[in-house]
């Protein structure tokens, strides 16, 4: 069956997300749409001019969200990256107020659309965004989630893995809460060679908390030094994308609708071709779960303004 992508906002990671779905042929058709009309128009006539050097085709369009209502997932990358330069601090609530707006008008285009797909959201403040899209399109709460953490615990696996000398891939466990300044590595997750990360921490004497400043800034060391972040972030947006339309049905951290706490946040769910196919709670200590709450009430109280 065809594979239909969208991706709103070709920025410098609307931009990065649409070149990994070309360059690695993981969509049959790519629907482009940013307000900056030149830009796409240049990005599309770019990726057209590549076709005939890759070895897979996608028909790439120039499009409306309109054009998207047939989308398997579109990835949203709309933003303003500016903003957080503007504001002297990497603090990501900078953008909202800009992003609420023109997030509410296109979740209204796209209802008009019947778009029914699953909408990933890489735009932020992650969690916000991704709650008011779901309040604003009306889509079903499954079929709308946020990269959330996902990118921040792939950000802990190079830590930890550089600490102990290993690829960070060996490395299991979550960074969890807001995509934002409360989230926090539940180090009672995080696991290697079978053993509890903690125990070995202990053992070689390395600093946890140290890390998991190190994992909270690191988005902000790469933001210093380019102005925004894009590779990380593309990697993990498309990642998602591959589980929905592979219907992996994986566990992945993401940033998806919490029932018990009333809001977006992130921890690890089932996620497969309806989106969020399952949840459940992780085994943390009291202190994580008081973390996690704590992240959820900072999370909300940045909602509530705009829902
Ligand atoms: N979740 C994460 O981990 C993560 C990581 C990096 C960036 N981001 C976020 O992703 C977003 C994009 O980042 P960027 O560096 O590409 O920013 P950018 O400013 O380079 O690009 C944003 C694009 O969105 C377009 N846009 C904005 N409002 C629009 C609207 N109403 N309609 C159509 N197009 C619109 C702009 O024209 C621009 O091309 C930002 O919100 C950023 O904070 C999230």
């Amino acid at each position: 069956m065809a594979r239909k992508i969208g991706v709103m906002g070709m920025g410098n990671v609307g931009a990065t997300v649409a070149h990994i779905i070309v360059a690695q042929g993981l969509a049959d058709t790519l629907v482009l749409f940013d307000e900056i009309e030149k830009k796409v128009t240049a990005d599309t006539l770019d990726f057209q001019d590549a076709a005939s050097l890759l070895p897979t085709h996608t028909e790439i369009i120039n499009g409306q969200i309109e054009d998207m209502k047939d989308c398997d997932v579109i990835i949203s990358a709309i933003g303003q990256i500016k903003k957080l330069n503007q504001s002297n601090t990497v603090e990501r609530t900078a953008e909202l107020k800009y992003n609420a707006l023109s997030i509410k008008t296109i979740s209204e285009k796209l209802k008009t659309s019947g778009f029914n797909g699953i909408l990933i959201v890489i735009t932020n403040p992650n969690d916000v965004i991704a709650d008011l899209y779901q309040k604003y399109s009306g889509l079903s709460k499954e079929k709308i989630f946020g990269t959330g953490t996902y990118l921040d615990t792939s950000r802990m696996k190079r830590h930890v893995g550089k600490a102990l000398n290993v690829d960070p891939r060996s490395i299991q466990g979550y960074v969890l809460g807001e995509h934002g300044n409360s989230q926090f590595t539940a180090w009672s997750t995080v696991r290697i060679m079978g053993r509890p990360f903690t125990e070995i921490a202990q053992e070689k004497q390395i600093d946890l908390n140290k890390l998991d400043q190190d994992t909270r800034f690191g988005g902000g060391q790469v933001f210093v030094g380019k102005g925004y972040t894009n590779y990380a972030i593309a990697t993990a947006a498309t990642n998602l994308m591959q589980i929905v339309l592979s219907d992996a049905r994986s566990e992945v951290i993401c940033s998806h609708y919490n029932k018990k706490l009333d809001t977006y946040i992130s921890s690890p769910a089932i996620i497969g071709r309806h989106g969020i196919e399952a949840t459940f709670d992780l085994p943390l200590t009291t202190t994580e779960i008081d973390q996690f709450e704590k992240s959820a009430a900072i999370i909300k109280a940045s909602t509530k303004d705009y829902a």
